[in-house]
Formats: C-alpha cells, structure tokens, sequence
C-alpha cells in the first residue's frame, strides 16, 4: 500500500513466483555512454529503467548524442554515435542520483576539446570526487572542484597516458580511467589491488576496443591503448544482480519459498552474492547459461532453506559492496548472524549505509554492533515493524522493504519513492511474489 512517498509493507507468509529483472544498471550506464563515443548507431534491450541510468542518457543527450527510447519494445534504445568526439554542452551535465555518471563520464568530457559543468543532487554533492580528480589531473585535465566534492568543472585535453595503482578499490574509477586512456596518448596502464567488477573491460570490448589484462602480486593490471575508435553494437543488457538480491534475500527469510529469475546477469566478478546465499542456507540452481557480449547471463531456480550466518571481509566486501544493505537488513533472522567488516566505502555511497542499516534494524528492535568499517549483527533475534527512513536511498528502502517480511506488525518506510533510482517497479514486483 502506498501513501505519497510512504509505503507500507506487511509480514509475508511465503515468497513464490517468478520476477525478470530490468537491465542491470552497471552495465546500462556503460553502454550508454560508449554507444555515445561508437561510430554508427547501437541498439540496446532492456535497459536499466531506473532514474539513475535516464541521468546518464540526459547527460550524454547534453552532450549532442541523439538517442531514442522505446518503453513498448522492451526498454530499448537506440544510440547515434558521434565517435570519440562529443558536442560542447549548453547546459550542465546533471547526473542525479547517480555517482557512477559522475564519475565514470568525467573520464569522457576530461578527453573533449571543451569545458563540462556537472552536477548533482544533494546526495551526490556530498560524495567524494578526488578519487577521479587526482588520476585525470594527473593525465592533463584540468578539474576544479568544492573541495574535491561536485559540483565538477572539467577541462578537456590532449590527455597523456599514466600508469595508475587506484588506492580504493572502485570500479567506477577503473572504467572513468580507461575511458580517459581512448583519449590518451599511448597506453593507460591500471592496477586494481582487489578486483572490482569488470564491466567496463567487458563493455569496451564489445564496442571492439582491445585491452591487455594482467595479474600479478600487486593485483589486476588492466592496459588500454588510445586513440581506438569503438562500433556500435546490438545487445540485450542481462537482469539486474544488484535488483535481485531483493528478491532473493526476501526468499531466503521463508524456508518454503520458490523463486525463479530468468535472464539473470551472472558476471563472475559480480556472483559473489549467490556463494553468500548458498552459504546462508538458499538453495539456488542456474540453468540455461548463456554469454552475451562478453556478459554471462543465465536463470535461477531458488528455494528457501535454513537460514544459517556469514561473515563478509577483505575482497568479499568490495566484490557485494552494493548487496550488503539488504544481507544486513536480514542478519537478525539468520541463526549465527551476520558480520561485516573492511566495508568502509559504505558510508560514502547514497546515504552513510553502515549507519542507515544500523539506525533502521535498531527501530525494529534489532540489537546491531555498528563499527567505523562494518556492522556486527547478532542472529536469533525477532524484529517488529517500525516507522523507518529510506535516508534518500535506493538500497536502503528495498532492504527494509525484505527485512519488514518477516517482522511483526506493520512497516512504514518514509522516502519509499528512492527505490525508483534503480528499481522504479520494486515494490510492485515485491507484492506480486509475496504470500500473506
Ligand atoms: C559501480 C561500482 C560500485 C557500486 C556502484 C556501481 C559500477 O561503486 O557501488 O553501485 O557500476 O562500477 P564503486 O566504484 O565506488 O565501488
């Protein structure tokens, strides 16, 4: 049920059903953007509907990129690439919600022959910056700033290739870096102490850019060669692993549920969340795996079981960095709890999600371990509904939304309306699969 913003979830009895998930967001603002910098025209299915990913396609609109979106034939749209060179903008690049744009295009508009303004909401505004600022300055551009927080005041250049260990473990950095190394002279080397996802390697390729990887002790070398020029593609973006964590972190609450996710993105680097699952007690079978563009993709078969605990540390905590909120939000259910630790980055992302989590399991009177890297979340413990805060994030409001399931009483979350950043139908979607 739904009142302006509020929305109010009842304890569920059972979790059953199917859900498909829109196309994930990491990989939607990839294509946008490269389809933007390609030479002829993409076409891309199922594209993230969430509003951070439509703040991507207004940026690259601002910055002369044609692009059409149809809603009836599957999310699709279809790009006209201008290739590598991008009109001077009107406007300023809005981003939104949406670090990732922020970031990830600024490697973009630092290799243009012109000046770009972004900006973002509130939100965004607070959220750090220097980890682009410092590498793209480093490659020529020149990158004024509110003490290193948006809005951003890019300077294109002739960028010089460098070679970068990046100090946060950021894929959002790692993809803003090779972006920039197309417009670089000579090779952009980066080196990633624990590996992040990999989709802005897998996405470049696809656009038919040749990369060199390389591991060794001091982690993931990545090597891009400027001045390649990228092709359009076709493609169908695999279901949102981050959307659907929701859902199967709801299944997980009932030991009778059944869920299948068809279609679903199973990138490696990404899947860590289902071992975590399978860990707790979830009973998850893939069938029908298949490989598009470089992306695997395949379909879930999941059952409810036991509900046992797990402790997320070291490159686990990077690699579920955005599933954290919603195995949180579900730690007091399971029987040994749940611990997070060497979680950091998780008080800059959206809201400080370490404190959000902690905040809104202490309102249903969860007894919660807060601690400056993680959170310490005992098991066996019976939550009530509670009146909570979304605190303006997406991922917050959804994980609430599945702790809220298994509560008794009724749950109201204030600023329901953010989970519309990625997943715009989630609380659609949830009641449809849930039994009362
Ligand atoms: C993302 C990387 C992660 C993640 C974000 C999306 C990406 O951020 O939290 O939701 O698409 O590269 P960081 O790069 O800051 O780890």
């Amino acid at each position: 049920m739904k009142n302006g913003s509020d929305v109010i979830v009842r304890p569920a009895r059972n979790v059953r059903g199917s859900v498909s998930l829109p196309g994930d967001k990491s990989i939607s603002y990839r294509y946008a953007m490269l389809a933007g910098i390609a030479e002829g025209p993409s076409r891309i299915e199922n594209y993230s509907t969430g509003a951070d990913c439509a703040s991507t396609l207004a940026c690259m609109r601002t910055l002369g990129v044609a692009w059409e979106r149809n809603k009836d034939s599957g999310n699709a749209i279809e790009v006209q690439g201008r290739g590598l060179a991008l009109a001077p903008p009107a406007a300023a690049l809005d981003c939104g919600n949406s670090g990732s744009t922020m970031r990830m295009l600024s490697g973009i508009v630092a290799g243009q022959k012109f000046p770009s303004e972004m900006v973002g909401d509130e939100s965004l505004s607070r959220r750090p910056m220097e980890r682009v600022i410092t590498p793209l300055s480093a490659m020529g551009a020149q990158i004024a700033s509110q003490g290193g927080k948006p809005p951003l005041r890019i300077t294109g250049a002739a960028l010089r290739a460098i070679d970068y260990t990046m100090p946060v473990a950021s894929a959002q950095v790692k993809s803003c870096l090779l972006f920039a190394g197309l417009f670089a002279d000579g090779e952009t080397r980066i080196t990633e102490p624990l590996r992040t996802r990999d989709h802005g390697e897998v996405a470049l390729r696809a656009f038919g850019v040749k990369l060199d990887r390389r591991s060794s002790g001091q982690g993931n070398e990545i090597i891009i060669r400027g001045g390649q020029r990228l092709r359009g593609i076709e493609a169908r973006i695999p279901g949102d692993l981050s959307s659907a964590a929701f859902f199967l972190c709801a299944a997980a609450l009932f030991p009778g549920s059944q869920l299948t996710v068809p279609g679903l993105l199973m990138n490696p680097t990404r899947a860590r969340l289902l071992d975590v699952l399978m860990q707790i007690g979830l009973r998850i079978s893939v069938t029908q795996l298949d490989e598009i563009h470089g992306e695997l993709v395949g379909s879930l078969q999941v059952e409810g079981a036991g509900l046992k605990g797990a402790t997320i540390a070291g490159a686990d905590s990077a690699a579920l960095i955005d599933e954290i909120p919603v195995l949180a939000a579900i730690a007091p259910y399971t029987e040994q709890g749940i611990e997070v630790r060497d979680a950091r980055e998780l008080r800059v992302k959206e809201s400080d999600r370490i404190a959000a989590v902690a905040a809104n399991l202490r309102l249903m009177g969860a007894q919660v371990e807060e601690r400056e890297d993680g959170l310490k979340i005992p098991g066996g413990q019976a939550l009530h509904g509670a009146e909570l805060d979304s605190f303006g994030d997406h991922r917050i409001a959804m994980a609430f939304a599945v702790a809220a399931l298994r509560a008794r009483g009724e749950t109201v979350i204030h600023g329901a309306d953010s989970a519309a950043i990625s997943y715009p139908a989630f609380f659609q979607t949830l009641e449809a699969v849930t039994e009362r």
